[in-house]
């Protein structure tokens, strides 16, 4: 069977743009430590449920030395905490749940992007290497003061 050379060169560039971008996706992930938020497990849905177990309590919390764990309870129209503190160079762990509809929780200046589904459980993590104040918002619609959805992480 022949190959016609123009054909042979588009198959060769095929399989190059695939090498390419399969090398970018490989490099985002061990190179820049960027990971897709992992479902970390369901939340009893709606309000009185997604305050019981850690959600109970939420807030900053060290669990080693550098290491953080903030739980995050998101509702209309506000985040539990809305001001988190840690210093620079921590490895913060957000686990997210909402207490009513689907939020957003992105994080200005970070790889922290993910939505907030009452039921669910979001675990995401971030280093924040420079000291300054990071917003967080919410970017899904969920209401009048969708808008007003905010708090923010200060980095000391
Ligand atoms: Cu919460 Cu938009």
């Amino acid at each position: 069977m022949g190959v016609h050379a123009y054909e042979r060169f588009w198959m060769f560039l095929s399989g190059l743009m695939l090498a390419a971008f399969l090398a970018a996706v490989g490099f985002s992930v061990f190179g820049m430590g960027i990971d897709v938020p992992g479902a970390a497990g369901t939340a009893p849905a709606l309000a009185s449920a997604a305050q019981a177990g850690p959600f109970a309590q939420p807030g900053v919390r060290e669990v080693a030395p550098g290491q953080y764990e903030v739980i995050v309870s998101a509702r209309a129209w506000q985040y539990q905490p809305n001001e988190i503190r840690v210093p620079a160079g921590s490895r913060v762990t957000f686990i997210v749940t909402s207490q009513d509809v689907i939020h957003g929780f992105w994080i200005q200046g970070t790889t922290v992007n993910t939505m907030v589904m009452p039921g669910e459980v979001t675990q995401v993590a971030y280093t924040f290497d420079k000291p300054g104040r990071y917003t967080f918002l919410c970017h899904e619609y969920c209401g009048t003061g969708h808008h007003v959805m905010n708090g923010a992480v200060i980095v000391q």
